[in-house]
């Protein structure tokens, strides 16, 4: 997690480091800090708490000068406090972090012993004293980064300054992103693309292990092995407006609805409806090898881990291939068997979750073909893959999941689709028909969020409750996972995602009165099942919120609350059962007062095991 900022040119650094961090205090948020070249020495400023406690901090001061980097902290190693907070000092080295460094205590040890005094309990401050320790031997400051990184393990994003050469910043990384964005004689530093978007939309990716030098108006990048780096900028298509709320009250809102377009951008320019065609060839992967697959693995953490739940039935129904699904944490520790007929599929928001990244790199370290459906271009996920689908989504800023999650089942109904069409294994007439119906989804989501304000009261009624189930069947089962933490993860409430059938094998001990029960009815072969649920669910007093897609007289007799969703194809209704349930968590946690956008404890990227 943390964000990192760095800034050289000819403006002011101090606004421009402030400014991106907000943009990007969604990776963690629990102290902030800049450090600041000022009349040839460098300021250095941090707290605990959020950037507002940062800005008064600094508000009287004069912090001028035009080289500077700033960082927003998610804590991993030491307490949220001040000395934890970066940039970390040692010597004229002031360094931010964002990564973990796995063999700091090692590393620690043998600097106090050659005499280094720490100040905090982090791992970066490491990396400072590392690089004042070069120093002293080599006098300059970007060989002894070069040298000191080889000495560290693990994952790093790093900005540089050094207050013996004002004019210099210095910039590296390993498996944490950072992307340089260039102005006119001047260069952003930043760990992802909205925190400059406002300054630049030219952009380069900095590679692994490579390391960036800024001065004198240039830019050099090295590789680890001191070879010239010649990278051609890319021109990013999202303009700042798409990262700012909008005239929502919060991202997630405003990312909620968003849905409509986020899916239809998602969809667009990959299928030709009335041929039953879809183009995907950033797939890269020949028609004939298509045809070889034997197995699909899919691999994700959470939100998207679900994703990959829904992605199963489709690619079995579709693709008549059988699927399995795994957890990014769980998948690289089990010795998982995976052959080269085997295709692994990796779902990733942000592309950086260093779960689903190891497992990545275990799937293709074991031979077989990798994918993955990723919304941040050029992600560490996106560059080690053989090929990526990018959902469309734009930049989710709000640290819930919501249109980076209907913008991946929209790509995986497409890439499933691809595949049965390629492999023949679909009827040219099916597919059509469900295109036909995916196109229709974004206008059915948006009648979803037209009727906003009926979930908004079926929220009041029931924000107090301390607990809550989330039924599905089916396809629609991973939904009921989703909506429970959506719940979880914005209002705090304890929420459990049940597969409906399950309920009678112990959850239904949990209910009475104070346990309302949602349940997802859809129609079809569990329908009448689903039902016998609701009454389960009623004769033991608990109250039951129906998400229906029928709005037969059977339940709404049966239920306290119901919201109906369109009709569309029973395997089409998982991004339709998902808005209802994202507005109901997002409105219960606003009624309970919480910090929708940041969550306590949680970050928005995962880039730590
Ligand atoms: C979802 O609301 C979560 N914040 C979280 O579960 C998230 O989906 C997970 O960390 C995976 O992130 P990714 O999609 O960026 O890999």
């Amino acid at each position: 997690m943390c964000g990192i900022i760095g800034y050289i040119g000819k403006r002011q650094s101090t606004p421009i480091l402030i400014e991106g961090l907000k943009r990007l205090e969604y990776r963690g948020y629990d102290s902030a800090g800049i450090a600041v070249f000022h009349n040839g020495e460098i300021e250095i400023r941090r707290c605990k708490g959020k950037l507002r406690d940062l800005e008064s901090l600094i508000k009287e001061e004069d912090l001028s000068g035009s080289v500077g980097i700033g960082h927003t902290r998610w804590a991993t190693h030491g307490k949220p406090s001040e000395e934890n907070a970066h940039p970390h000092k040692a010597g004229g080295v002031v360094v931010v972090h964002n990564g973990i460094i796995e063999n700091y205590l090692d590393l620690k040890v043998m600097l106090m012993k050659e005499g280094h005094t720490f100040k905090s309990e982090t791992d970066t401050e490491v990396i400072s004293h590392l690089i004042e320790r070069f120093i002293e031997k080599e006098d300059e400051i970007e060989s002894a980064v070069r040298k000191a990184l080889k000495e560290l393990r693990g994952s790093y994003a790093l900005a540089i300054i050094y207050e013996k050469e004002p004019g210099k910043l210095i910039a590296a990384r390993k498996e944490s992103p950072l992307i340089i964005g260039l102005g006119e004689e001047e260069f952003f530093l930043a760990s992802d693309i909205p925190a400059i978007l406002s300054h630049t939309r030219r952009v380069v990716f900095l590679g692994d292990n490579e390391i960036a030098v800024f001065s004198d108006k240039k830019m050099k990048i090295v590789s680890q092995d001191e070879k010239e780096v010649i990278r051609e900028p890319k021109d990013i298509q999202w303009n700042p407006v798409m990262a700012e709320k909008g005239g929502y009250k919060h991202f997630m809102l405003k990312e909620i609805f968003e849905q409509p377009r986020s899916i239809t951008d998602t969809i667009r320019g990959r299928i030709f409806q009335s041929e039953g065609k879809i183009f995907l060839d950033e797939l890269n992967i020949p028609q004939k090898d298509l045809s070889k697959i034997k197995r699909i693995m899919m691999i994700a953490c959470g939100t998207s881990f679900y994703a990959s739940l829904v992605g199963k039935f489709l690619f079995e129904e579709f693709c008549r291939i059988p699927v399995e699904v795994d957890l990014g944490s769980e998948f690289r520790y089990r010795d998982p068997i995976i052959g080269k007929d085997n295709l692994s599929i990796f779902i990733s928001q942000s592309g950086e979750t260093a779960d689903t990244l190891a497992a990545l790199k275990e799937a293709k370290g074991k031979g077989s073909r990798v994918l993955s459906i990723c919304n941040v271009l050029e992600s560490s996920i996106a560059r080690e893959s053989d090929g990526t689908l990018y959902t469309h989504a734009g930049p989710e800023i709000g640290v819930a999941s919501t249109k980076a999650f209907t913008t991946q089942l929209a790509a995986l109904y497409i890439l499933a689709l691809y595949m049965a069409v390629e492999t023949s294994k679909m009827n040219p007439q099916k597919v059509r028909n469900i295109l036909e119906e995916l196109i229709k989804i974004p206008h059915m989501v948006a009648e979803i969020l037209n009727q906003e304000e009926k979930i908004e009261r079926i929220a009041k009624k029931y924000f107090k409750s301390q607990n809550f189930l989330f039924l599905g069947r089916g396809i629609n089962y991973p939904i009921a996972l989703e909506g429970a933490l959506k719940l979880k993860e914005i209002s705090y409430i304890h929420a459990e995602g049940y597969p409906a059938g399950e309920m009678k094998h112990g959850p239904i001990a949990l209910i009475d009165n104070e346990m309302p029960v949602v349940v997802l009815v859809s129609e079809g072969i569990t329908y009448e099942k689903v039902l016998s649920n609701v009454e389960e669910v009623k004769a033991r007093r608990g109250a039951v919120i129906a998400i229906a897609n029928t709005s037969h007289k059977d339940i709404e007799k049966r239920v306290d609350d119901i919201f109906l969703i369109p009709r569309t194809l029973p395997l089409l209704n998982p991004i339709l059962f998902t808005i209802p349930l994202q507005l109901f968590a997002y409105h219960i946690a606003v009624l309970r007062g919480t910090d929708v956008d940041q969550p306590r404890n949680l970050a928005k990227s995962v880039t730590v095991e």
